[in-house]
């Protein structure tokens, strides 16, 4: 592997570093590049650009794998749990049972909201989107912390907002739902682990007993590990960059949950089902929605398909789709649309556009079968990717905090008019 980079620009040379991380990947070291040159570099949307050195998350796109903190994506989600994974995202390793019971009874201990938040929310109306009341909720939240603003917050400060934003959005998510459907919201019980908890404030009701079926706990857990992480995406990158100023967690957070409403980003999920809702309305014909995807001329896009890292199987998506399978038969829920999704799949996955491309279906693909078969709205689905999220944004906020890393500016090559005088064009 090279050590340097020799870069001949006209008559200059000069030798940039090669950083190689623990993985193999390498990457050439700019830093020195402007003072040595004057030039910077250009890469729209970042494709060959890292941000930063991680040490939370490994994704290696052509083989398709996924690991938090070393350990693949397949063994977490079929042995860990949320809590785990969040601790082990956090923390860098997996906790030892008495960290894992500090950890969580902590979190359980901070699970309610102040009661004047209601105020807030009490304004939005019931049909207002979940994620736009979860963007301002979550930096709402801030108000009530006023030590949370500290940029020099302690370790300990740290550890307790992250803890606060862990225990208070499931309770913000679950109020969000019950508004959505005009029923009362239900409190936080500290009898019930993290995800029973949430289902309870989601789906229980004051007028009688609720316990969530543990087929669909342990569904939902699932998701939420396989959502945790993944390294520099947009609403992990936007997270840094809000945090990188110095702004506090909930404002950083909440930024992360603007970038993720974008049907391109976690928006996608909602997007997936309304896509196959209308080509199950439209009788299925799987065919047709496959060209007009290929269509230049025809802006739809076959949604849950694509990645900018995976140019194979999202490894989360086989998860996902085998859950699928296994949740619906277990809850007895036969979706005409699991059976779309798959013919699309099949469809898309012979078609040498998609081949060329090297489209699979990805994350958002089949995540919504499972919450619509749980129960959620189609309008909840991208909340519940910044529920599960959540851990890896604040991991990610945490690392670029420790690590000290200068205020995010990247530079730009200016293409607009060179200078010209001022001459009075308006008539007055
Ligand atoms: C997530 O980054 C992450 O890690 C994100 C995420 C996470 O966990 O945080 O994995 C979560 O955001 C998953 C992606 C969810 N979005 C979608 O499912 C929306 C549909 N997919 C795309 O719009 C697209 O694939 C992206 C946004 C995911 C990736 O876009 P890129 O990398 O910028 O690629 P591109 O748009 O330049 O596409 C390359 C080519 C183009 O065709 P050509 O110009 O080469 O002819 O592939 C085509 C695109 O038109 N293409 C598609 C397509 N996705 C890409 N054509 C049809 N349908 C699609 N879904």
């Amino acid at each position: 592997m090279s050590e340097t980079a020799h870069i001949k620009l006209g008559e200059q040379e000069i030798d940039l570093p090669v950083f190689t991380g623990s993985e193999g990947e390498q990457s050439i070291d700019i830093n020195k590049l402007r003072d040595l040159t004057g030039y910077v570099t250009l890469d729209s949307g970042f494709k060959n650009t890292g941000a930063t050195k991680s040490s939370i998350t490994f994704l290696d796109g052509e083989l398709g794998i996924l690991r938090y903190r070393g350990y693949p994506i397949e063994q977490l989600a079929e042995k860990s749990n949320f809590m785990e994974v969040t601790y082990l995202l956090l923390y860098g390793e997996l906790p030892t049972n008495e960290q894992y019971i500090e950890f969580t009874d902590r979190i359980t201990r901070h699970t309610l909201v102040h009661e004047d938040i209601k105020q807030f929310f009490d304004g939005f109306p019931s049909n207002a989107h979940p994620m736009g009341q979860l963007c301002s909720l979550m930096c709402t939240l801030s108000s009530f912390y006023p030590d949370a603003l500290n940029p020099h917050m302690s370790a300990n400060e740290v550890d307790m907002t992250i803890t606060r934003i862990l225990a208070k959005m499931p309770t913000l998510v679950s109020w969000i739902h019950k508004k959505s459907v005009g029923h009362p919201i239900m409190y936080p019980q500290n009898k019930f682990d993290y995800v029973t908890n949430f289902l309870y404030m989601v789906f229980g009701m004051r007028t009688e007993e609720y316990m969530p079926d543990p087929v669909v706990v342990d569904a939902l857990d699932k998701l939420l590990i396989l959502h945790a992480d993944h390294e520099q995406n947009c609403s992990t990158s936007t997270v840094r960059m809000v945090g990188s100023s110095q702004a506090n967690a909930y404002a950083s957070v909440a930024a992360g949950v603007a970038a993720l409403w974008g049907p391109l980003h976690g928006g996608a999920n909602q997007q997936v089902i309304e896509m196959l809702e209308v080509i199950k309305r439209d009788g299925g014909n799987v065919a047709k929605y496959v060209e007009k995807a290929k269509d230049k001329n025809d802006n739809f896009r076959l949604m849950g398909f694509g990645h900018r890292v995976y140019k194979n199987f999202d490894p989360r998506a086989k998860i996902i789709k085998e859950a699928c399978d296994n949740v619906l038969n277990k809850l007895g829920i036969h979706d005409p649309v699991l059976d779309i999704a798959k013919q699309l799949e099949e469809v898309a996955l012979r078609d040498n556009y998609f081949v060329e491309r090297k489209l699979y279906p990805n994350v958002d693909f089949y995540s919504g079968i499972i919450y619509r078969a749980i129960g959620f709205p189609t309008e909840m689905f991208t909340v519940l990717f910044a529920l599960g999220r959540l851990p890896g944004w604040l991991s990610q906020w945490k690392e670029m905090r420790e690590s000290g890393e200068p205020i995010g500016r990247p530079r730009q090559i200016y293409t607009g008019p060179t200078q010209r005088d001022y001459v009075n064009i308006a008539i007055r």
